[in-house]
């Protein structure tokens, strides 16, 4: 079966065709990604009403590269997979409204697909013959999942964030910092250089919940620390120094809370791998430590090509083709609802 995905969630308009087997196996034809990040750099986060206009904008091209890549027309298009949430709505509404456009047209069933879905499987797209049961970390920019995979399609969320994601968390405290959106990847930059200078200084922030009993993960402690650090010693944010200090002091702590909770979690279920996606899965340091503990307890690590951490059609197009393998039957569009707050289960 040849599947279109469409994803336009958050801030990236994406599609993506893919070739999928009946049982399984998913080959990728293509997977165009046409970033929003230079026009939310200007308001340092994502603003919803400007995000939707921006998809509206460029859906039509992006789907028109994605056939073209594949070397397919629309007519030979056997599914239309769509994220119908979790995500911004009006972000979720152009995908969404799009696909309903092309499946009236065309006379094609729907695949709602769970954002979260395509980032709990986004680790089998280069490696399809993962080892289950495993555990999966999710962080992503709006949600922190540790996920035990018991087969495919059979799945239990074990813990989530009870406040801020773990991308969220990254975002903010670069902001706090004066750095550029999104934050993430600048905090790692600013991180990665502290050691190497005279001032070097590690605050030791708290780890919150490292040794709590349940999954759960707590970001928002961890951003008043940095906060109030700054506050209380009146921290001279100007110094170079002082904010690569703080950058590296910050992803030590959130990354030794997910790296320790993601461990316990496969040692108590006796896991045979561990998966690390979502956007905060392209941080190195959160790669190399997970990398690392993983083998010590004789887990096989996976982790997705950087490309496909952040968001994109392709893990959603991935996602879709697992559902119909597990027995799910495409619906008419009459069917496909959308919901910002789509829980994953
Ligand atoms: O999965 P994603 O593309 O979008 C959501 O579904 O939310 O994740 C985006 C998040 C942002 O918070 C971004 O700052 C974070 O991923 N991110 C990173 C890195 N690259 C992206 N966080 C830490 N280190 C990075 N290198
Ligand atoms: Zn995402």
């Amino acid at each position: 079966m040849k599947i279109l995905a469409i994803e336009t969630s958050c801030d990236e308009t994406s599609a993506s065709v893919v070739l999928a087997g009946k049982k399984s196996g998913v080959k990728k034809l293509s997977n165009v990604v046409s970033s929003q990040i230079l026009i939310h750099r200007k308001t340092q986060g994502v603003v919803p009403e400007v995000a939707a206009r921006a998809h509206i904008s460029k859906i039509s091209a992006v789907v028109q590269k994605a056939l073209k890549d594949a070397k397919t027309s629309l007519e030979s298009i056997d599914y239309l997979a769509v994220t119908n949430g979790p995500g911004l709505i009006s972000s979720l509404l152009v995908g969404c409204e799009y696909t309903k456009g092309l499946a009236l047209a065309l006379n094609k069933r729907v695949i709602p697909t769970n954002h979260m879905l395509g980032h709990l499987y986004s680790a089998f797209v280069s490696d399809p013959k993962i080892k289950l049961p495993s555990i999966n970390l999710i962080v992503s920019g709006g949600h922190t999942y540790l996920i035990l995979l018991k087969k495919k399609n059979k799945f239990e969320v074990l813990g989530s964030t009870v406040d801020d994601a773990a991308g969220e968390a990254f975002d903010k405290i670069a902001k706090m910092l004066g750095l550029a959106y999104p934050g993430g990847p600048e905090i790692s930059k600013w991180a990665a250089n502290a050691k190497k200078k005279k001032g070097f200084k590690d605050y030791a922030f708290p780890r919150p919940m490292i040794n709590a009993k349940n999954f759960d993960f707590s970001f928002a402690g961890l951003k008043t620390a940095v906060l109030y650090k700054i506050r209380d010693e009146k921290l001279n944010l100007k110094n170079p120094q002082t904010k690569a200090n703080l950058a590296y002091s910050f992803q030590e702590a959130a990354v030794d809370v997910l790296v320790k909770k993601t461990i316990k979690a496969a040692e108590k279920y006796k896991t045979k791998s561990i998966t690390l996606s979502g956007g905060v899965a392209a941080n190195k340091l959160l790669r190399k430590k997970l990398a690392s503990a993983s083998r010590k307890t004789h887990n096989k690590f996976y982790v997705p090509d950087f490309s496909l951490c952040t968001d994109n059609a392709l893990m959603i197009a991935n996602a879709a083709a697992i559902k119909v393998q597990g027995g799910f039957k495409p619906v008419k569009y009459t069917k496909l609802k959308v919901n910002p707050q789509l829980e994953l289960r």
